[in-house]
């Protein structure tokens, strides 16, 4: 079967965690968060290689052409994160068809699991839309009032939160973001965009360590995450 390549948007201005070095270039366990995030996207033998999306002002990047002996290459991305995918689908090899696979993976996820990534990448491939890693939501869920009291409580059944990888068809997912973009909506994923055009990507339950680096707390439970990894 032929190979998955990867968009990694990583043009983000990281303005929730703030500091001077874009998260994603910050050291944990001696190496960046990026490539603790390209490590494990390249665990996969079915991943080929991967597309960094980076913003025109990354002064940071550190020029990579290849990531342990698998193919990297670099593109400029957008205002937003959907605006940044859509540049890397672009830029995607010729040789990655119109139907075609291809993952979607935050550069600020760099806790992404073996085993979650093996069932996306089953599971989705064998779906017609393709499909998402997501957990169930577990909080209660509250509706807040303008002064800030609660107007009731929601239910969080069937409620999931949407994680990254997301797996779809480069041509439709192409397409489905630029009609979002036509249409004026900000998609927060791909999988929104993809449901937007009345399709319905698979749910897939993965691991809560799958978390993304938001805030400086992030940052700290992803180096304690590393310390109890298993040697590999
Ligand atoms: N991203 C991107 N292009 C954008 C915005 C975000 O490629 N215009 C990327 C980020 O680099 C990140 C991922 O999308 O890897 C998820 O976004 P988020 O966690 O929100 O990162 P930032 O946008 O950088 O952070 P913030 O929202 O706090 O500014
Ligand atoms: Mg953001």
């Amino acid at each position: 079967m032929a190979g998955i390549w990867t968009v990694i948007p990583a043009a983000g201005r990281g303005t929730r965690f703030g500091g001077d070095l874009p998260k994603q270039y910050l050291q944990v366990g001696g190496q960046t968060v990026l490539a603790h995030t390209l490590a494990a996207l390249f665990a996969h033998e079915a991943v080929e290689g991967a597309i960094i999306v980076l913003s025109a002002e990354d002064a940071d990047w550190p020029g990579w052409s290849d990531f342990e002996g698998k193919p990297l290459q670099t593109c400029v991305g957008g205002a937003t994160r959907a605006e940044s995918v859509l540049a890397g689908l672009r830029a995607l090899p010729e040789q990655v068809r119109g139907d075609d696979f291809v993952l979607v993976h935050d550069a600020a996820r760099p806790n992404l699991s073996r085993t979650d990534l093996a069932a996306l990448l089953e599971r989705g491939r064998a779906d017609p839309v393709g499909a998402i890693l997501a957990a169930p939501v577990r909080d209660t869920l509250k509706r807040a009032g303008d002064d800030g009291g609660i107007d009731g409580t929601e239910s969080r059944e069937r409620l999931w939160r949407a994680f990254t990888p997301q797996l779809f068809r480069r041509l439709q997912l192409s397409r489905a973001l630029e009609h979002a973009a036509q249409a004026g909506i900000d998609v927060t994923d791909e999988a929104m965009a993809m449901e937007r055009q009345g399709l319905r990507p698979l749910l897939i339950e993965g691991a809560e360590s799958n978390f993304k680096i938001t805030t400086p707390a992030d940052l700290a439970r992803f180096e304690f995450e590393l310390q109890r990894r298993p040697a590999r």
